[in-house]
């Protein structure tokens, strides 16, 4: 090997030894084996080696070059498993450190009872339907058979938001707009949701509370079909051993109406009665607004209240606990529906 060659090799062993980084290894393959690299110059220089020793030149470089080449390669691994140990050191997990607690939430009494209900409901074929808080006068009053004057009105004060539109103040508007929607076909639904009323919050009153409102439609749709639905579901809601009474009401966008109380066992083990709902079979001019000939359907309603419902089931003592937000009170509910 000619000493240029041999020069060359010890100085690319002596740098590829001392290089400690992957950055530094690669500029030393640049050096020496890029196209500009000084071991493949080298081989232009074949021109002025003397004709007979021009094989043995070229063989020597090309040696030369796999030296190179492997050196770089050993040391890359090592440099590589080098990198790999430190990361593993800096990076280790103790797998023995406690985790962090995480705390779960739970769903809302309010929506626990709600999806109890939607269940027993669909159950039962009915469908969930849906409708806006912001509602227009029309729907909320006008299309429940309550005109603009009519005295009714008075028991459902509420916030307008201008002459047209207002926070329902009820779940009941749902029904028109699903009636209008099924352009006269039979139907059956619940609808739950948030409904308003401009009353002085206190123990029993919420500006804001739930109902579900429920509206079947079809062609002898009659009193005893209601009366077994809301019979079934207030068995389902408090034990088989509840009844219910029905007890003559007025709502105008039902006739005849109906306030429905539920039994329970008073503490002398005598029977009482408590209220929970209102009821009644739905009113003709609100069948007509919604599309459907009277004469050829009927139909029952009902509203629920939904906090009322939750009040006597866990019995709770004040409206405002579930608007709260105290964990104290919701902790309580962590229950089995999740
Ligand atoms: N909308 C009534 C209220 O908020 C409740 C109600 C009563 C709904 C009778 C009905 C019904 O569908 O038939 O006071």
């Amino acid at each position: 090997m000619n000493d240029k060659l041999q020069l060359l090799k010890g100085e690319a062993t002596h740098a590829i030894e001392a290089s400690d980084t992957l950055e530094l290894l690669e500029a030393l393959r640049v050096k020496y084996l890029s196209k500009k690299g000084e071991i493949t110059q080298i081989m232009s220089e074949i021109r002025n080696v003397a004709p007979e020793d021009r094989p043995l030149f070229g063989q020597q470089v090309n040696e030369l070059k796999t030296y190179v080449e492997q050196a770089l390669y050993d040391k890359k691994q090592v440099l590589e498993d080098r990198k790999l140990l430190t990361v593993l050191e800096t990076e280790k997990i103790d797998v023995t450190l406690p985790g962090y607690q995480l705390y779960s939430g739970s769903i809302h009494p309010l929506n626990q009872v709600i999806e109890d209900l939607e269940d027993f409901f669909i159950g039962m074929g009915y469908q969930i339907a849906d409708g806006p808080e912001v509602e227009t006068d029309y729907y909320n009053f006008e299309m429940m058979n309550l005109e603009k004057d009519h005295p009714a009105r008075d028991m459902q004060d509420t916030f307008y938001i201008n002459d047209e539109l207002l926070l329902r103040t009820h779940t009941s508007p749902v029904q028109a707009r699903t009636m209008l929607k099924m352009h006269g076909q039979p139907l059956k639904i619940v609808c739950p949701g948030k409904v308003y009323r401009r009353d002085d919050d206190d123990p029993t009153h919420s500006h804001q509370f739930m109902q579900m409102e429920g509206l079947v439609v079809g062609k002898n749709v009659s009193l005893a079909n209601l009366k077994d639905a809301l019979l079934n579901m207030a068995k389902h809601l408090f034990g088989p051993d509840r009844d219910i009474r029905l007890r003559p009401s007025f709502f105008p966008f039902t006739e005849p109406s109906y306030e429905v109380d539920v039994s329970y066992i008073k503490k002398d083990g005598t029977k009482g009665y408590i209220e929970v709902l209102g009821s009644g079979m739905v009113h003709p001019n609100v069948l007509k607004m919604g599309g459907y000939d009277p004469e050829v359907y009927s139909g029952f309603a009902f509203g629920v209240g939904i906090e009322r419902i939750a009040i006597l089931k866990y019995n709770i003592d004040d409206i405002r606990h579930f608007y709260l937000n105290d964990l104290r009170f919701l902790n309580q509910f962590k229950g089995e529906i999740q």
